[in-house]
């Protein structure tokens, strides 16, 4: 079954005889490209079908923007998920009371089978969100805790600073609130990007300190 067909399934579906009276309870509204649509303080409640156009799904805090997901033709959303909704293209939406949607269409299992794919898309990129920002996370403080024991502690060697972590990665990972494998993942592409090098169990070579410091400055952390 192509995309296009599931993308479209839901407005054919509802173009049906049987649902002839629940169609005036829908509106149509129009938004410029660009324009927002809802934002997380919106009063109306309403569940809306994209008609025409792209929609963006995302959260921001400051300048940062997570997207969610883009919405399409024949997808359904609502006003009272706490996000930013944004018009992509021209966008026209089919537009419902909450009330009325709970009365006439949740159960149908069409209706349900669209929710379910948006939702569970938009489930799908707010795991990959969270994955990176512990990710960021985890590898700004190891960076800071690498810096700071280079700086206190370390040793001066002709090609650099050596620091002893003498802590096993199990150790290092719950000093950072990360797993093992994250920690080990983040010191394998420390020492892939030439920031760091192994001497030994728990032995490090910094051949630039101020490199490595600034290396988080691409994390934007803190
Ligand atoms: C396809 C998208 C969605 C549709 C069609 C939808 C539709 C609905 C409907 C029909 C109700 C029941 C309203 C009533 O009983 O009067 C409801 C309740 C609710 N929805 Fe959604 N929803 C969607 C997505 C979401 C998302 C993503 C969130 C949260 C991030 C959310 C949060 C809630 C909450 C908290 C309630 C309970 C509100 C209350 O009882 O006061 N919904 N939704």
């Amino acid at each position: 079954m192509g995309m296009k067909f599931l993308e479209e399934n839901l407005l054919h579906y509802l173009r049906r005889p049987e649902f002839a009276e629940l169609r005036t309870a829908f509106h149509t509204r129009t938004f410029a490209k660009g324009s927002l649509i809802y934002s997380p303080d919106e009063k109306d409640n309403l569940v809306f079908i994209v008609s025409s156009g792209r929609v963006r799904v995302y959260l921001a805090y400051g300048d940062k923007e997570f997207t969610l997901g883009i919405l399409g033709t024949g997808d359904i959303y609502s006003s009272h998920t706490e996000t930013f909704v944004q018009a992509l293209d021209d966008v026209e939406l089919q537009v419902i009371d909450v009330k009325a949607f709970r009365r006439r269409m949740v159960g149908d299992p069409e209706v349900t089978k669209a929710m379910v794919r948006v939702l569970g898309n938009i489930l799908k990129a707010s795991f990959a969100i969270i994955d990176g920002l512990v990710f960021k996370d985890a590898n700004c403080r190891l960076i800071a805790l690498l810096v700071t024991e280079a700086r206190r502690h370390g040793i001066s060697e002709p090609d650099g600073v050596r620091v002893d972590i003498d802590l096993p990665v199990e150790q290092v990972a719950r000093l950072l609130g990360a797993t093992r494998q994250t920690v080990s993942t983040l010191l394998n592409e420390l020492v892939r990007a030439g920031l760091i090098r192994k001497v030994a169990r728990g032995q490090y070579l910094i051949p630039d300190v101020e490199a490595l410091d600034a290396s988080a400055d691409g994390l934007s952390c803190r």
